[in-house]
């Protein structure tokens, strides 16, 4: 006899926390890279990942399952959808994926279609879970979820340009030799050609670096100018160079879903409905929104120049154009 039964006790469920539980959509190089950052962040209670594929599916959980000894507990397991039902959080990341050279607005009619089925699958079996669209392109597919799910549109979110305001902080930082934690900075806009990098701004722990728009076309603002283009080509870079991108949304992903589960009110740029502000109606897009367990409740008013309020608006008919066409 290795145990010995304790006397019973009275679990008051009032102070035992509810396991967070998320599924992760996809078990392609994205989905699995936001399943290991979650593992190792401890960040769900319980993950299920689900996968067309259910070879690949099984392989990819047993390779993660095998770490399990070396991180805080959690349950992995592989799945489908039904294992949904008391899901808080639903991960999207299947779909259809940038081949070198095309953009993401190239993907949108093969993920549109697979969405038809999946977003009504999605809220059938995870009735009470937020979604949080990674297939790109990422702002069309957060609309699509949002229209197709009938959810409130705080409940439907998209990684949107977290990930490229996190190249721009880490990009910058390198530049000032300062840690990219103390320095702010904002991507807004697509997640795709037409994002927007608000300069006017860009601070150190409060600081303005800059005064306003980078218009004169002096050294430093060409270097300026060269770091957003190193954000806004880093993912054709890296396709080009690995075939996909995966560790860095895997970590974006990551601080969303702490966002949401823990309720931090954190600001993030991630993409959600926007309808009124700047402008912009009927667009999912990213600006600088607060995430908590309701999803997105609120964005922050953000002043632009007339020039960042021009380039975003371009940004949101880009995407509204992109979003006429489609056939819903
Ligand atoms: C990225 O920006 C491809 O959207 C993906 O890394």
């Amino acid at each position: 006899q290795f145990f010995t039964p304790s006397p019973e006790v009275n679990q008051d469920s009032t102070t035992i926390r509810r396991p967070r539980k998320g599924v992760i959509i996809g078990a392609g190089q994205v989905g699995m890279a936001c399943a290991y950052s979650m593992l190792i962040q401890n960040t769900l209670d319980e993950m299920v990942i689900v996968d067309v594929n259910r070879e690949k599916l099984e392989g990819e959980v047993m390779d993660l399952v095998h770490g399990l000894p070396f991180v805080q507990p959690s349950i992995v397991r592989s799945g489908t959808l039904a294992d949904g039902h008391d899901a808080d959080i639903v991960i999207i990341t299947a779909g259809a994926k940038q081949r070198p050279g095309e953009t993401r607005l190239d993907l949108v009619q093969r993920n549109v279609e697979l969405f038809k089925n999946l977003i009504s699958e999605v809220v059938k079996c995870c009735a009470n879970a937020i979604l949080l669209i990674v297939t790109n392109p990422v702002d069309i597919m957060t609309y699509v979820s949002w229209r197709l799910s009938g959810l409130p549109s705080s409940s439907v979110i998209g990684s949107g340009t977290v990930l490229d305001t996190a190249r721009f902080r880490y990009l910058l930082a390198e530049k000032f030799q300062i840690d990219p934690r103390s320095l702010h900075a904002y991507i807004i806009g697509e997640h795709g050609d037409s994002e927007v990098p608000v300069w006017s701004k860009v601070n150190v722990s409060g600081m303005p670096l800059f005064d306003g728009d980078l218009d004169n076309a002096s050294d430093d603002n060409q270097q300026l100018e060269e770091v957003f283009a190193q954000v806004k080509n880093a993912a054709y870079e890296i396709i080009q160079r690995k075939g996909a991108t995966s560790y860095a949304i895997g970590l974006g992903v990551t601080q969303i879903v702490q966002a949401i589960l823990r309720n931090q009110n954190r600001v993030l740029t991630v993409s959600s409905l926007i309808n009124g502000l700047h402008g912009i109606e009927d667009v999912c897009l990213s600006l600088p929104a607060v995430v908590n367990r309701q999803g997105v409740t609120r964005l922050l008013n953000m002043s632009l120049t007339t020039k960042e309020e021009q380039q975003l608006l371009h940004s949101s008919q880009v995407l509204r154009e992109t979003i006429g066409k489609l056939n819903l």
